[in-house]
């Protein structure tokens, strides 16, 4: 597969519909297997719609990006301005609530675009700390943010759907 004809942009409403579908495609391939059908339904009932992804791209404390590939979104990364877990070691830190590329596209380069993307829109935020939260299960994402020079500072709980999780915090400093 190519790689040379894609486009990382930062989303419009338009692109609502396509987006929540990847959100739920992408979430459910990553953590099916991991978690419950119950689990799986309610996280994703309550987090992707059409209306929600809506919302959010129109957020001004979010940014989303999504990559774009022959009129289909193959990957994206939203990034949150807003409340910290304390071992966040700056007042003003920015999160990358989500990354997420279409299985078919780990490891081909399309998440090390989406990573530079928010470090660059963190930076021109001027913000010296970026952080997220990763399932302690999930040793390839680990493994990619580490790659970034992330590093674990505290652990919180992340609830799918009634399952309490625990996710590593990890932050890096730009
Ligand atoms: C996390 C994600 C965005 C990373 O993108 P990617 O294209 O897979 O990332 P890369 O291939 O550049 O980097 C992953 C690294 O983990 C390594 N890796 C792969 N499987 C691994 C495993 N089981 N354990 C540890 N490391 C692993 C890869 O070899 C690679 O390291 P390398 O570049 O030194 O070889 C992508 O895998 C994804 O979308 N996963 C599903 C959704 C998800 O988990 N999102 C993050 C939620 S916090």
């Amino acid at each position: 597969m190519r790689v040379d004809d894609i486009t990382l942009r930062v989303a419009v409403p338009g692109d609502a519909r396509a987006l929540a579908e990847l959100a739920e495609v992408t979430f459910r391939a990553a953590f099916a297997a991991q978690n419950t059908d119950e689990d799986m339904q309610a996280h994703c009932a309550a987090s992707y719609s059409e209306a929600f992804q809506g919302a959010e791209i129109q957020r001004a404390d979010y940014q989303t990006f999504v990559v774009e590939r022959r009129g289909r979104l193959i990957a994206y990364a939203q990034l949150r301005d807003g409340a910290a877990p304390a071992c966040v070691s700056d007042d003003s830190p920015i999160e990358i609530q989500r990354l997420y590329v279409d299985a078919t596209w780990h490891g081909k380069g399309i998440a090390p675009r989406l990573m530079q993307a928010c470090l660059d829109a963190a930076e021109s935020r001027v913000k010296k700390t970026v952080w997220l939260g990763v399932w302690e299960q999930n040793p390839r994402a680990i493994a990619f943010y580490t790659k970034f020079g992330f590093t674990q500072v505290g652990a919180h709980t992340f609830v799918v759907g009634s399952d309490p999780q625990t996710d590593l915090i990890m932050q890096c400093l730009i």
